[in-house]
């Protein structure tokens, strides 16, 4: 099917296209992407689980948002927005870029630095939302920048926890911990605030209970399967070589079968844990 409207742009995943009466039409693709860059092969289903998904919470996570309505299998209208320009990150374990920051001594937990650590409770952290690399960014900060007001903080914090919790009850129902996750909220116009953009495995991490245990890289029900073959097969060492230097990214190898089966099966897993529908 065709999109409709008239093409805006293309994400690391969706493609965007301007609908009239102020809505977007997010597409869905089924590009997938590892280490920022995008892969030259496809996911078979991953464009639908993460657009059905995303459709599935907006509707039951009980938070005012964007969608408008699905169209197809792998579209979704939303209400345009104006963007507030942070990314915000709720993460339950120590973890991820968390981690790094506390191992350099450049951010501080209440827990010993051992990864996977869970947090004794959730915490906010919020990054700019920026085109080249996401930077942490303090809430000081983003009254001071302008990003948002502090009584819009206040209000985008609080609905980043619910959302966290809400999530995490529904994983821990079926069998997996919420890591972390990342929300995008905007203005609608008038008084209040929508979470926009998507919500689905490309924003959180989701563990299966089962092989959990701290100390260690957890297996992670996305597209971490992806990362963990472009590590073993050295392209990932070429990549943070290229880029330590200021060079062109050396072009990214095709995926083999196996790996692509293997990383579809668990999107798709995903969605049947969360929805607790098949597909
Ligand atoms: N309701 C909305 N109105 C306007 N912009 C939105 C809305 N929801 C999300 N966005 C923006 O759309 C963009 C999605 O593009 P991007 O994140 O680059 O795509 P991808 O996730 O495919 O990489 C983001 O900049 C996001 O902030
Ligand atoms: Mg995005």
């Amino acid at each position: 099917m065709i999109p409709p409207g008239r093409f805006v742009r293309s994400g690391k995943v969706k493609d965007i296209y301007e609908l009239d009466e102020g809505q977007l039409l997010f597409h869905f693709t089924d590009r997938v992407s590892a280490y920022d860059v995008v892969l030259p092969t496809m996911v078979p289903r991953k464009g639908e689980v993460l657009c059905k998904l995303g459709a599935y919470l907006f509707e039951n996570l009980g938070m005012p948002n964007h969608m408008v309505r699905l169209e197809g299998d792998d579209m979704m209208v939303v209400k345009k927005m104006e963007m507030i320009l942070v990314e915000c990150v709720v993460r339950g374990y120590l973890y991820g870029s968390l981690m790094e920051r506390v191992a350099k001594g450049e951010a501080k937990v209440p827990v010993q630095p051992i990864l996977a650590t869970k947090l004794p409770e959730p915490y906010f952290d919020p990054t700019t939302k920026s085109e080249v690399k996401d930077e942490p960014i303090t809430e000081a900060g983003i009254v001071d920048q302008g990003r948002m007001t502090a009584g819009e903080l206040a209000e985008v914090k609080r609905a980043s926890f619910e959302v966290y919790g809400r999530l995490s009850e529904r994983a821990a129902g079926a069998g997996f911990l919420l890591a972390d996750l990342k929300l995008e909220f905007g203005r609608d116009g008038g008084a209040s605030i929508l979470l926009g953009d998507s919500i689905g495995p490309d924003e959180f991490r989701l563990w299966p209970t089962e092989s959990y245990s701290t100390g260690k890289t957890q297996e992670s029900y996305d597209k971490q399967p992806i990362r963990d073959w472009l590590s073993s097969t050295g392209y990932k060492a070429k990549l943070d070589q290229a880029r330590k230097a200021g060079m062109p990214i050396p072009p990214p190898p095709v995926l083999p079968d196996w790996l692509v089966d293997e990383t579809s099966r668990r999107y798709v897993a995903v969605y049947e844990a969360l929805t607790g529908k098949s597909l």
